[in-house]
């Protein structure tokens, strides 16, 4: 959805997005786009509910245009994922609440490593970097959003609004 509403934007850019689970039945469920009430009531705003959604029984069914977009495929990412490449925008939203501090310290350092110098992090809102990895920093502008430490780019992007959180 983001990447429709910024394709004005992001003019003839090309993006590739890649949807990643450790469960079998929860990719091929992403891959139907099939969502329940109480999942589309979790914060999309009423305007992306009636763009990109219509009713399906007691479910609601997303547009194919958009997940004909995207690569779904399973992955644990307790292994090793730097085979995927780097990304701008990592979204990892209430996954670490499964895992302990060491293993949550592993994946934080693998996925910043997967960033892009200029990127963006996105965990859950109960998630949090701090106190257990040194890469990431809080974005100024949004909970939950974490950009690169070191680097030039992302303390650049730290200091003006990010662009594309502009949802409701
Ligand atoms: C609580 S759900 C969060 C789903 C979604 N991100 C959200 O916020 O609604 C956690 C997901 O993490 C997946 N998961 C658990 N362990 C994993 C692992 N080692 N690698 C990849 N995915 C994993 C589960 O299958 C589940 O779909």
């Amino acid at each position: 959805m983001l990447a429709d509403e910024l394709a004005p934007k992001l003019g003839s850019s090309r993006i590739s997005i890649l949807a990643t689970d450790l469960s079998k039945a929860m990719v091929a469920r992403a891959r139907a786009g099939i969502y329940s009430q109480f999942e589309i009531q979790r914060g999309l705003p009423t305007r992306f509910l009636q763009k990109y959604f219509q009713p399906d029984g007691l479910t609601w069914r997303i547009d194919s245009r958009l997940t004909e977009r995207i690569e779904f495929r399973t992955a644990n990412l307790l292994e090793d994922f730097g085979q995927f490449g780097l990304f701008d925008v990592i979204f990892c939203r209430n996954l670490l609440i499964y895992f302990d501090e060491a293993r949550k310290k592993d994946i934080l350092h693998r996925l910043s490593r997967s960033l892009a110098p200029d990127g963006y992090v996105f965990l859950g809102a109960a998630e949090t970097v701090i106190g257990i990895n040194q890469d990431l920093q809080p974005h100024a502008v949004a909970k939950a959003l974490y950009v690169l430490k070191d680097s030039e780019e992302a303390q650049q992007q730290n200091r003006y609004q990010v662009p594309f959180v502009a949802t409701r």
